[in-house]
């Protein structure tokens, strides 16, 4: 299967971008056949620089719609249709932009993990790997800030830059699952570990971290850290990376299932768990689970993801 694949993508010259939540045989296949395994923001920006025909998107539907945003002359194709994200689910654009028009006076910023629709009424898109730095030049120039979707990363940038954030109630899932209460508990019996969160976990969670990051943040934290034991809150796909990057060091999934809980395989996203070798091979077949965006839709959409980029040029 993975010789076929790779013959298709050579064929069709295509490349298979992977986030680092999907399984490690598709992150090793990206990195094999001259794609990429990233963040979401790098995710997006290679697509946009790299001369193929089709970039084939493993991961979930925003991602998707982001590398078309980018790169509209290209064909975009996901795994699966179906794969999607509870915070881009629980922000319609309907709401989201009523929500908008009561507050005028307030610049819009949305997370990656949100719809094209949603990414179009937005004035900024930020990934968690650059949250931070956007919200505090946004303050920087006198801006108050409407945010959304995730309660949980903009709590967590509202903390850290003291701007002023009206925030839209959505969260993810898996994030979600992990337990402050639990945390401590396997704190009291690693207490050499160093603890690496995700920052769309809850407030509690993030309070008990040694390093709250983007996922890349997190991966060059096991590899450049003294540490040689780290609990980690997120999504445990990562763990592939983190054991290529430091392959002696030893990691333990946080707990996600209540105080006293010994669960250490439970956070994993179903979405991302979508993406499989099969369908890999079988959506370079077929062509199928092309992502098409409105024209107007996706200019605006461009302006709000362009910033960002160029920001973190
Ligand atoms: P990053 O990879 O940008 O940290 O985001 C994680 C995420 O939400 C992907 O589902
Ligand atoms: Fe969305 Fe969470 Fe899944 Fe990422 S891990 S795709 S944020 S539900």
């Amino acid at each position: 299967m993975i010789g076929k694949i790779k013959q298709l993508l050579k064929q069709k010259n295509a490349v298979l971008v992977a986030h680092y939540y999907v399984e490690a045989k598709l992150q090793i296949l990206a990195e094999t056949t001259g794609g990429i395994v990233s963040d979401s923001l790098e995710m997006a920006r290679f697509g946009q620089n790299c001369d193929v025909d089709t970039i084939i998107v493993a991961g979930v539907k925003f991602m998707g719609e982001t590398a078309k945003i980018l790169s509209p002359e290209k064909r975009v194709l996901v795994l699966d249709t179906h794969a999607t994200c509870s915070l881009d689910e629980y922000c319609p654009i309907d709401q989201f932009s009523t929500f908008c028009d009561q507050y005028p006076d307030r610049t819009v910023v949305v997370y990656a993990n949100t719809s094209a629709q949603v990414k179009a009424r937005a004035d900024w898109v930020v990934t968690s790997g650059s949250a931070l730095n956007v919200v505090k030049h946004l303050k920087d120039n006198g801006k108050k800030i409407l945010w959304a979707p995730d309660k949980h990363l903009g709590h967590y940038v509202q903390t850290q830059t003291n701007a002023d954030m009206l925030l839209w109630q959505g969260a993810c899932v898996v994030h979600e699952r992990f337990k402050a209460d639990a945390l401590k508990v396997l704190k009291v019996l690693h207490p050499e570990a160093a603890v690496l969160v995700h920052p769309e976990s809850p407030q509690e969670v993030v309070a008990l971290a040694d390093v709250v990051g983007s996922t890349t943040a997190l991966i060059n934290a096991v590899k450049n850290r003294k540490e040689q034991t780290f609990i980690i809150a997120t999504d445990n796909g990562i763990f592939h990376k983190m054991h290529e990057v430091a392959p002696n060091k030893k990691l333990i999934e946080a707990p996600t299932m209540g105080e006293g809980a010994d669960c250490e395989s439970c956070a994993h996203c179903e979405w991302m768990s979508m993406n499989t070798l099969e369908n890999c091979l079988s959506t370079l077949k077929t062509g199928n689970n092309e992502i098409f965006i409105n024209t107007d839709i996706r200019k605006k959409a461009k302006n709000a993801i362009q910033k960002l980029l160029d920001f973190t040029a």
